[in-house]
């Protein structure tokens, strides 16, 4: 894929933070994803590329806009671009923008055709780490065996490391083991993406994520690790036969081990995310005098390991999409 096209996907992820920080605090979740989608979708038109959405909305009977399968990009030219797989969450975080907590992004990960594993909307384990930690860890090893091969690979002592993982009660004996351990624990309210990409990152202050989270979440998470050198491995957790069965329709068994090879599998990619409410990774969406507005983002290519932060000024006016 052209290295231009970073600068156009940003503006997607741009669109949908811009439109969906406008919700910031006012207890409406919904309201706040379908702005994020509409305004996403919208801008999607005036990419030139022949998109898929692999990982979106839901399916096309549940979702108006960015359903799986929706064609998305160059301006209904099918002809134009090259064919790529679309994975997106317009606003990753729901609860979070409703709520006004920290941590909310809009996010997308984009693939050539047949690139990015369509996850079904259902749990997975992750475990993820960042460069240094990775080859070193494994999804089957106990919590402690694992933390122990974190701390030895940054060098340093367990007291010293920090666990980040999504306080649910499904995570009862993760947090009883890793208390018994001794490292430090960061719980979130919801939010796997951005924990999962932290730990990648440097001063994040982050160095394992464990637990439980969206399988479509985890192809996200999993496309940033790849091009920032990291590792996430994952395995699907079904809760009912519903799962079950659409596990074996897309030849999935049960228990099997996703490498990041099997969620991502090309290295041309490209990860965008853009901060809606302020976070570990990102700054949150400003809104400043006279109708302006300010982001935060982060574009990385798989190809070559770049990362970029883009802060963008925005006014809002000028924008022939805003209604927001
Ligand atoms: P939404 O933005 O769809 O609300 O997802 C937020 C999230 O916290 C994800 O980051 C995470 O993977 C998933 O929900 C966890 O699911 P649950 O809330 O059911 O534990």
């Amino acid at each position: 894929m052209d290295r231009e096209l970073a600068l156009e996907f940003v503006r997607v992820t741009e669109a949908a933070a811009l439109a969906s920080a406008r919700w910031l605090g006012r207890g409406d979740k919904n309201a706040a994803d379908a702005a994020a989608v509409e305004a996403m979708r919208t801008l999607f038109d005036s990419i030139d590329v022949q998109g898929v959405v692999v990982i979106g909305e839901g399916e096309m009977d549940e979702a108006p806009m960015l359903y799986i399968g929706e064609e998305v990009g160059a301006k209904g030219r099918k002809e134009l671009g090259p064919r790529v797989d679309i994975a997106v969450d317009p606003l990753e975080g729901t609860n979070l923008v409703a709520k006004g907590l920290p941590g909310a992004i809009s996010v997308m990960a984009v693939g050539p055709k047949d690139s990015l594993l369509h996850a079904p909307d259902m749990y997975m384990e992750k475990i993820a780490v960042g460069p240094k930690a990775a080859g070193k860890i494994n999804i089957e090893w106990s919590v402690r065996r694992n933390l122990e091969a974190v701390a030895a690979a940054l060098e340093k002592s367990l007291q010293d490391v920090t666990l980040i993982l999504l306080d649910r009660p499904r995570h009862e004996d993760i947090v009883r083991e890793a208390r018994e351990v001794g490292v430090r624990i960061r719980m979130i309210s919801d939010g796997d993406v951005s924990a999962a990409v932290a730990t990648c990152i440097e001063d994040s202050g982050i160095d394992i994520l464990l637990g439980t989270g969206g399988a479509p979440e985890g192809v996200l998470a999993a496309a940033a690790l790849k091009c920032l050198g990291g590792e996430l491995q994952g395995r699907l957790a079904p809760e009912d036969d519903e799962d079950r069965e659409r596990m074996a329709s897309m030849d999935q068994p049960e228990g099997k081990i996703l490498l990041l090879y099997d969620m991502v599998r090309d290295e041309d990619i490209f990860f965008v995310a853009t901060g809606i409410s302020d976070g570990d990774i990102l700054r949150g969406v400003r809104f400043g005098s006279g109708n302006t507005a300010r982001t935060h983002s982060m574009v990385m290519r798989g190809r070559t390991g770049t990362v970029r932060y883009i802060d963008a000024l925005h006014r809002l006016d000028k924008k022939t999409f805003w209604h927001f």
